[in-house]
């Protein structure tokens, strides 16, 4: 194609994790996505699946993209135009995975977490793309043996690379799509039926967590609009829309998945409330009374703190002068110190053997 991007290595290019991580806590790329990159070729019509913080987008800048995660989207894009990329950009992203064009040759998938979230999207992918050959990849500590068995029992061909630089290389055709349930989840004791599709934190059972901040948490004085920050399936923000049905409830999640389990609960327990697919509060002009907070400790296979910190932040510019933040947090994480660099008033309202409860007043 004349004038079209030309694949680049990763070595050419400048990638950065947005916001910043020190280099000992993140890099923006490892050896897993230098071996996709050598063992795929950049002149098939291709799909990256999960790219972290657009390292392959960036090397490939003809292929089509997509993640759930809507941060993990915004790193390709800035990392897109720090490399002087502007034709890879919103065009090549694609909304739902179901969009993977039919005549696609390859997809370089970089392996989730979740390993039924990964068989859901090996189905979606076969579905929409039957003759892809699809590359899978993760460094070899996070791949389970079961995981292995499993890929390769249901392939017609399966092929694992030798472990390289710590990073493992899988190649299969004739992916023939498990039986998975797309839609599960449990009924709450307040009688909402929540499901979740997979991959969405805690979608076999309601979070013990949860119970504690259910348990104790107060509306403030004419409060009018809630803020559900991390939402996964709606739990928190569907049981407070219950209780307090004179609040207007957003929730949102830098998940897909989580956002659109979140919206088909709403739907389905006839609760109005807004899912918005967002990285923490970015961008967003809202202001809330009130914000509840069950913060991520993961991002994918690295346990952090930042994402909480950084959701802190935010929700103390979203907030009323009168506004308040409800954190659930497990006891050692050192969120009261945090929470007290950027509130006025902390308060630990609850706790039990295992998690406390605070609340953040500016
Ligand atoms: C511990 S779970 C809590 C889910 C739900 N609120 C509950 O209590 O069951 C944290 C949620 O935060 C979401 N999350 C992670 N990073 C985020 C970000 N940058 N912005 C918004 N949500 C994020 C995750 O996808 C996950 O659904």
């Amino acid at each position: 194609m004349s004038g079209a991007p030309s694949a680049r290595s990763i070595s050419d290019l400048t990638l950065r994790c947005i916001p910043p991580l020190p280099e000992h806590v993140a890099r923006p790329w490892d050896t897993a996505d230098e071996y996709l990159l050598t063992e795929t070729s950049a002149d098939k019509i291709s799909v990256i699946v999960n790219d972290r913080f657009g390292a392959l987008f960036c090397a490939r800048p003809q292929a089509f993209a997509w993640s759930d995660s809507i941060s993990a989207r915004n790193n390709w894009l800035s990392n897109a135009q720090e490399n002087h990329l502007p034709d890879a950009g919103e065009q090549r992203i694609l909304s739902q995975l179901q969009d993977i064009p039919a005549d696609t040759e390859q997809v370089l998938l970089r392996i989730p977490k979740n390993s039924e979230q990964l068989i859901y999207w090996l189905n979606i992918i076969t579905k929409a793309a039957p003759h892809a050959v699809i590359y899978l990849a993760g460094m070899a500590k996070h791949i389970p043996v079961a995981l292995l068995k499993q890929l390769e029992s249901a392939s017609q061909r399966y092929q694992q690379w030798p472990i390289r630089k710590k990073a493992r290389l899988l190649e299969i055709e004739g992916w023939r799509s498990p039986a998975i349930q797309e839609f599960k989840g449990y009924r709450t004791d307040t009688g909402l039926q929540l499901g979740a599709q997979p991959g969405v934190f805690s979608r076999d059972s309601q979070d013990i967590a949860s119970y504690l901040l259910l348990a104790n948490i107060e509306c403030p004085a004419n409060a009018r609009h809630l803020i559900d920050l991390g939402c996964g399936n709606g739990l928190l923000g569907l049981t407070l829309a219950q209780r307090w049905p004179h609040i207007n409830i957003t929730a949102i999640d830098d998940s897909l998945c989580a956002v659109e389990s979140c919206r088909r609960n709403a739907t389905e327990n006839q609760l109005p409330l807004s899912a918005v697919h967002n990285d923490s509060l970015t961008g967003l002009d809202a202001e809330a009374d009130i914000i509840v907070c069950n913060p991520p400790f993961h991002d994918g296979h690295r346990q952090t703190t930042d994402i909480a910190l950084r959701m802190f932040r935010d929700a103390s510019e979203h907030l009323t002068d009168s506004g308040e933040l409800w954190v659930i947090a497990n006891r050692h994480l050192p969120y009261f110190a945090a929470l007290k660099r950027t509130f006025r008033q902390v308060t630990t309202v609850a706790s039990d053997k295992r998690f406390n409860l605070f609340r953040a007043r500016k």
